[in-house]
């Protein structure tokens, strides 16, 4: 099959990272005869660098007109003083908007020969973690009304968090999806004893509830889910929430695999059309050192045959051997424990191309 992949590295490590998930592929096509064309297009800081914006209408065009998008990371302190109009994370929200990526979910599982990378007691991971976030990604906060003004001489400043019913309705029905082909649990994660767009979101997923009867339901109020991941992260299949909440709750519970450098996500649209990028950010402090861990883009990578592509066979084995060059002890820098065989990211991808 051929298949059309936008490349967004990015920047920090993303050039670094994305660099060994197309390694990855390249495999792939050549064990399984599929002809992957890549287009890179510049995204975040560089792009500021070199077209005063974070991305082009042209490299905007194309992220629409491909098979799937491929990104690494972007900002960096760099950028953190640019005009807010222009910052490099606002080109990562307009590709998800434009594209329509409503649902992003970012499995967090772990990997057993990590247990001891998790800074979770042994008592408390039992008989491992395995959750899905599912984040809202196109509503919310991160796209209510912003306001930066003046009061009686006063600064103030205010977002606004609105959902729409259908927002939280076609969320809820990958949250519920998603259960029915796992262990067919759902916690709905709000604020609904507080906030208005959190109680339209309840009575939205309590309808849901009703009607995928099979799956077992749960309301948990944010606060609470932030204390049960630690507490008793098991408990939790798959978890459905608003954009912020899930931002936050997934780097929290990223921790628990052991380290946000494992973690792959998806950005799925209505369509086949999505974009897959590591959940972590672009680590300028490491940028240019070979000391990233790129398994989490890989995963993505995984994730992207698996979705996009319907390419499941391709996709398992990325992932199984990730665990075999896991399994034979190798491990970056962010995972390395005593004992353990420390590489590099490029050796890393390396190691995973040469188990497939
Ligand atoms: C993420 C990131 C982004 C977000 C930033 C870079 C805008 O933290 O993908 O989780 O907040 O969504
Ligand atoms: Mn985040």
């Amino acid at each position: 099959m051929k298949k059309v992949i936008t490349v967004l590295k990015g920047d920090g490590i993303g050039p670094e990272i994305v660099d060994e998930a197309i390694k990855v592929l390249g495999r792939i096509a050549e064990k399984y005869s599929h002809e992957f064309v890549y287009k890179y297009v510049d995204i975040g800081g560089c792009a500021i660098d070199k077209y005063g914006v974070p991305i082009t209408d042209e490299g905007m065009e194309q992220c629409k007109n491909c098979d799937s998008v491929l990104l690494g990371a972007v900002g960096g302190p760099k950028w953190d003083n640019v005009d807010p109009s222009v910052r490099p994370e606002k080109a990562l929200l307009a590709v998800r908007h434009e594209l329509g990526l409503f649902a992003n979910l970012r499995p967090t599982k772990l990997f057993p020969q990590l247990a001891d990378a998790s800074p979770l007691k042994q008592s408390i991971i039992g008989n491992g973690i395995d959750l899905l976030i599912v984040r809202e990604l196109t509503g919310g906060i991160y796209f209510g009304k912003r306001n930066t003004a003046e009061e009686n001489g006063e600064a103030f400043a205010s977002d606004e968090m609105k959902y729409y019913a259908h927002e939280i309705e076609r969320i809820g029905r990958v949250a519920f999806e998603s259960a029915k082909k796992r262990r067919g649990k759902v916690s709905s994660v709000d604020k609904a004893n507080v906030l208005d767009s959190s109680r339209l979101w309840r009575k939205i997923m309590h309808k849901l509830g009703e009607e995928y009867k099979d799956v077992e339901y749960e309301d948990v109020l944010v606060d609470n889910t932030a204390m049960q991941l630690i507490k008793n992260p098991s408990r939790f299949d798959v978890v459905v929430t608003e954009n912020m909440f899930g931002d936050i709750l997934s780097d929290e519970a990223s921790m628990l695999t052991g380290s946000i450098g494992m973690m792959p996500s998806a950005s799925l649209s209505e369509g086949t059309l999505g974009m897959y990028e590591p959940i972590h950010g672009s680590a300028p402090d490491i940028a240019g050192t070979d000391m990233a861990n790129p398994l989490g883009t890989i995963l993505s990578a995984a994730m992207m045959l698996r979705y996009s592509f319907d390419m499941a066979n391709e996709a398992d084995d990325i992932e199984n051997a990730v665990n075999a060059v896991l399994d034979e002890g190798y491990r970056t820098a962010d995972i390395m424990r005593d004992g353990m065989k420390k590489v590099g990211c490029r050796e890393m991808g390396t190691l995973v191309t040469e188990k497939i």
